[in-house]
């Protein structure tokens, strides 16, 4: 079949799902992956023939994007920061606002200093893994409960050629930190069960429960834990940084110990939403 049929096959099956440009990128990074063919390729010769091993896994990732499946998972692959990571079913895909707090994180520490980080809830691993790639001189920890995420984590430390020490760890049963740490990270799952309604159909089925939800009732339980654990773990000034839900900013900085901790600040993503929040630990207390 050309190429010209299958993307034509894409439009006309995912049309009632997807805005049409959203069926282009779908189609184009199939491309990439089945053909190994940009996007230009295509403009340029549309009427090339797929390759003849392909076929399948075109109508096989068609039939999946059909059934709202992300197109990570259909991949197996996410793009964050400037890295590729391995996705599957069992851990979350890496989204762009953590994107920005590694960003914040990086504009924050030394890069010179061998820093010691901690991950908590660490899933694909995407935040330990850049910060390892990207603070080569520092010793990065992960924790996860779950044993398929740290295998997933594992894996992409492979693939980008860091090392990272992971431990199953449940942090919500953790009395103390077996360490001290120059800085403590976490996207903890944060969404409540009262804002499911506003999360898409293909995030519901297909990404892991564990990593996105919380009881309407306790929804900063993560940020008690860690923040408090993070109050006696931290080196003098070392950072706390969190991913938050946009909803509970305020709640949340309410947690930060004023008497451990500096001043804490809020900041926006690029949807205008408060989603990050960084804490200093004070230098003597
Ligand atoms: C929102 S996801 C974040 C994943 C990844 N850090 C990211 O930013 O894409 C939350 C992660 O916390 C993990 N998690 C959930 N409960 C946990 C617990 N009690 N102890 C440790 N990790 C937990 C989940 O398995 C999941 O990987």
């Amino acid at each position: 079949m050309t190429l010209k049929n299958i993307k034509h096959q894409f439009v006309e099956t995912l049309k009632k799902l997807y805005e049409p440009e959203e069926i282009e990128l779908f189609f184009y990074r199939c491309l990439e992956q089945l053909e190994q063919k940009t996007k230009m390729d295509f403009v340029l010769n549309p009427l090339a023939e797929a390759r003849e091993d392909t076929g399948v896994l075109w109508q096989r990732y068609l039939r999946d994007l059909e059934r709202e499946r992300p197109l990570q998972y259909v991949l197996e692959q996410a793009y964050f920061y400037d890295l590729t990571f391995f996705v599957t079913e069992g851990v979350l895909i890496p989204r762009p606002e953590t994107e920005e707090l590694v960003e914040w994180i990086l504009q924050t520490v030394p890069a010179d200093r061998p820093l010691r980080i901690l991950d908590v809830g660490t899933g694909s691993g995407c935040i330990a893994i850049t910060l390892a790639k990207k603070l080569p001189l520092a010793h990065v920890t992960a924790i996860d409960v779950s044993e398929m995420a740290l295998e997933v984590g594992a894996k992409n430390a492979v693939l980008n050629g860091v090392e990272v020490e992971w431990v199953l760890q449940n942090i919500l049963d953790t009395a103390a930190l077996s360490d001290c740490f120059d800085v403590i990270v976490s996207n903890p799952p944060y969404v409540r069960d009262l804002e499911k309604v506003e999360i898409h159909n293909n995030v519901k089925v297909y990404e892991p429960a564990l990593a996105l939800f919380v009881p309407d009732h306790n929804p900063l339980l993560f940020y008690r834990k860690i923040a408090e654990l993070a109050a006696a773990a931290l080196l003098p000034s070392g950072w706390l940084f969190f991913e938050i839900n946009q909803y509970l900013g305020a709640e949340t900085l309410q947690l930060i110990d004023a008497e451990r901790f500096e001043e804490p600040e809020l900041k926006r993503d690029f949807r205008d939403n408060e989603r990050m929040l960084r804490a200093q630990r004070k230098a003597l207390l």
